[in-house]
C-alpha cells in the first residue's frame, strides 16, 4: 500500500502526475524514518524537521503533522512493516510547468515503506569512506528532494568500493551524501556544525544526547581532511546507517577495528532501539 494524500492506493493505482512539480523541479520535502520491531523510531522529530523544511521553502502541509503522523502510522500498520524504513515526502503539487510558486495548487503527499535490514556487517567491523568536493548548494540544512549533488557523490563512493562519500566544501569536511560525519579526538566527539551547510541529523542529535550521558564531550566545530587523518575513531550516523564506524578514510587507516568510544555510542544506541 502506497499513502496519497489521505488515501491508501495499491502502487498501480498511485500514479504521480508528469507535472508534479517534485517530479519536474525536485520543489519538495522529505524523510526517512526508521522501523525497528513495527515501531517508527523518532518520528516526532522527524515531523517537526518536515515541518521546519516545508517553512523554508514556503511549501504548506496538506493536513497537519499528527494528521500526518496517523496516516503514516497506519501504513506501516497496513503493510505489516516490521523492520525497514518509511519514506515520506511532500511536493508542492500538480501545475502546469513555470519556475515560480504556481497559484491554485495543493501540495501532495506521498509515503511508502520497504523492508531493510540493518547493516550489521558494517555496524560489527566498520567501513571505508571516500572524499569528494562538496558541490552541493547552499541550504543543505533543508530535507529537499533536490539530491543530485548527494546522487553523484554516493556513486563517487560506490565506484571506490567505498560505504559513503565525505564532502568538502573548500577545505571543510561536512557530512556524507546521506548521514552525518564524526571524528574522535582525546575522548571529544568533532562534527560540523549544524548551519546551512549539514542536514542536522535525527541521529546526529541522538548521538549528542548518548553523548553527554556518557560524559564525552559533543563538539561542533569545522575540522579539516588532515584532522580526519589525525583522528582516534571515525564515524557515520543516519537513519539507515545508526552509528557506522569507520575504519579507512581514502587510504588513510584510521584503525584495524571500530574504536572504543564508537563502540560505547553504538552500546547505548542499540538500547534505544
Ligand atoms: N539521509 N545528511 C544527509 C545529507 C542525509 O541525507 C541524511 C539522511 C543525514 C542523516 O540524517 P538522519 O539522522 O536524520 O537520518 C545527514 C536519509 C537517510 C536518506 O536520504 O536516505
Amino acid at each position: 500500500m502506497i499513502l496519497m494524500n489521505d488515501q491508501f492506493l495499491s502502487r498501480e493505482q498511485a500514479n504521480v502526475d508528469m507535472e508534479d512539480r517534485g517530479y519536474q523541479f525536485g520543489d519538495g520535502i522529505y524523510e526517512v524514518v526508521r522501523v525497528y520491531h513495527g515501531a517508527s523510531f523518532k518520528m516526532d522529530e522527524h515531523l517537526t524537521r518536515l515541518a521546519r523544511s516545508a517553512k523554508e521553502i514556503r511549501l504548506t502541509l496538506p493536513m497537519s503533522l499528527g494528521e500526518i503522523k496517523e496516516k503514516i502510522v497506519e501504513l506501516i500498520k497496513r503493510n505489516n512493516l516490521k523492520d525497514g524504513i518509511v519514506y515520506f515526502q511532500v511536493t508542492r503539487g500538480t501545475a502546469p510547468r513555470i519556475h515560480q510558486f504556481p497559484s491554485n495548487t495543493t501540495s501532495v503527499l506521498t509515503a511508502y515503506t520497504k523492508e531493510m535490514e540493518r547493516p550489521m556487517k558494517d555496524l560489527l567491523h566498520g567501513a571505508k569512506v571516500v572524499t569528494t568536493e562538496d558541490i552541493r548548494w547552499l541550504r543543505c540544512d533543508i530535507k529537499s528532494l533536490n539530491l543530485l549533488g548527494n546522487v553523484l557523490a554516493k556513486q563517487y563512493a560506490v565506484e571506490n568500493n567505498a560505504k559513503e562519500a565525505i564532502q568538502i566544501r573548500g577545505d571543510i569536511v561536512t557530512e556524507g551524501s546521506s548521514s552525518n560525519f564524526f571524528i574522535v579526538k582525546d575522548g571529544s566527539l568533532l562534527t560540523h556544525p549544524a548551519n546551512h551547510f549539514i542536514l542536522k541529523g535525527i541521529t546526529r542529535d541522538v548521538v549528542e544526547v548518548l553523548a553527554t550521558e556518557l560524559g564525552l564531550p559533543f563538539v561542533e566545530k569545522e575540522f579539516k581532511l588532515e584532522d580526519v587523518y589525525q583522528a582516534d575513531e571515525a564515524f557515520l550516523s543516519g537513519s539507515t546507517t545508526e552509528i557506522t564506524p569507520v575504519t579507512q578514510v581514502n587510504d588513510h587507516k584510521i584503525s584495524e577495528q571500530p574504536g572504543p568510544i564508537t563502540k560505547k555510542l553504538q552500546e547505548a544506541f542499540e538500547k534505544l532501539i
